[in-house]
């Protein structure tokens, strides 16, 4: 593709269809004024948004530092996604304190003592290239190194576990069907050589090499390892107690930081991500609610998707991205901001938000 062609089909992007962040704000002049080496860089950053037209973000960083590189940009997408307004500085603070916001979700309702419950966060190692832009080696290598900090952290009785890859000729590997049930238990994560915006960032590139999992014995934590970031950090419960989620969640991440070579993190930006609507706190915590009457049954999720939103929460189904919501009413609810939030605003606004959907629901 030329310069021309890429404007030009930018442009069109732009046109038909335009919650597609990366083509709103594509300037052809900023891009022009920049030297090859650059361009080229950007242009991979950008290829999923411009080959994929209904993406909503359509930008995944290749590098650490291309957020800074490519601020003008990439700012612009960041702040319309996070809703950080212009002249507002972008920052993100860190507080893990939840000790001041109540937890429990069945002060809300005792039928909400059983939800399941998830929070998870995006890390990336600053010494390897974002998993957009790693080579094979680089992937079983940062695999490796990963599995190294795991047969410490098994040693720890509150996160003892064992490492799982399906990584082929791993010595840790699973077969298919073992892959396949964690999967359905949703443990472990999808296929991605399925997905057109990973497959065009390169970021589920040499499939299934360098992918994996980690795994506590009570499978209430869980690391995954060559997804759309290096790691993703993870606690889960059934309960309704959302401090004992977070706690578990910070201790484990704060033990794994200790074993693995220094995170990507930023002042600015927070805690680097290969996608953009999960650069801050990287934390994306979430409740699978039970709302029948407002989905209809899950057959039409208008109501509850506009009542979330207008409390800065996102619904989907409970099957994950993309998926509907279930004949019983199960969605899955979560706090849409990462940037600029703390960790500790986050849980506030789902419980919040969970307490706001549950009246409704239930009137
Ligand atoms: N690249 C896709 C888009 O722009 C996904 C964006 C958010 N989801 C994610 N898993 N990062 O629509």
């Amino acid at each position: 593709m030329t310069d021309e062609q890429l404007i030009a089909r930018i442009d069109e992007v732009k046109q038909s269809h335009p919650d597609n962040l990366m083509a709103r704000h594509f300037d052809a002049d900023y891009y022009l004024g920049l030297d090859a080496p650059l361009q080229a860089r950007l242009r991979k950053i950008i290829a999923s948004g411009v080959q994929n037209e209904n993406s909503s973000m359509g930008a995944y960083a290749m590098a650490p530092d291309d957020y800074a590189q490519f601020a003008p940009l990439l700012d612009a997408m960041i702040r319309d996604f996070h809703g950080i307004e212009a002249g507002t500085p972008i920052a993100q603070p860190h507080d893990w304190d939840t000790s001041a916001v109540t937890s429990d979700l069945g002060a809300i309702d005792a039928k909400l003592k059983q939800v399941s419950m998830r929070v998870r966060v995006a890390r990336n190692v600053a010494s390897f290239p974002l998993p957009g832009a790693m080579s094979k080696e680089q992937r079983v290598v940062f695999e490796d190194v990963a599995a190294a900090a795991f047969a410490k952290l098994a040693e720890n009785p509150d996160f003892g576990g064992q490492y799982l890859s399906i990584t082929p000729g791993s010595p840790y590997e699973i077969d298919a069907a073992e892959y396949q049930r964690r999967v359905a238990a949703h443990q472990m994560f999808k296929d991605m050589s399925g997905d057109k915006y990973l497959n065009v960032a390169g970021i589920s590139g040499d499939w299934p090499y360098g992918r994996g999992m980690y795994v506590s014995e009570a499978e209430d934590f869980l690391v995954w390892v060559g997804e759309e970031d290096h790691l993703r950090i993870m606690s889960m419960q059934t309960g309704g107690d959302l401090n004992a989620l977070f706690a578990r969640l910070h201790d484990g991440l704060q033990i794994l930081g200790d074993l693995l070579p220094a995170f990507a993190m930023s002042d600015k930006y927070g805690a680097i991500a290969s996608c953009p609507t999960n650069l801050g706190a990287g934390m994306r915590c979430s409740l699978h609610m039970k709302l029948p009457h407002l989905t209809k049954s899950g057959t039409d999720l208008t109501r509850v998707t506009t009542e979330a939103k207008s409390r800065g929460l996102a619904v989907r189904g409970a099957g994950g991205e993309h998926s509907d919501a279930g004949s019983d009413g199960l969605v899955d609810v979560s706090p849409s901001a990462r940037l600029g939030v703390s960790e500790m605003q986050i849980m506030r606004r789902l419980y919040d938000g969970a307490a706001a959907l549950w009246a409704l629901e239930t009137v």
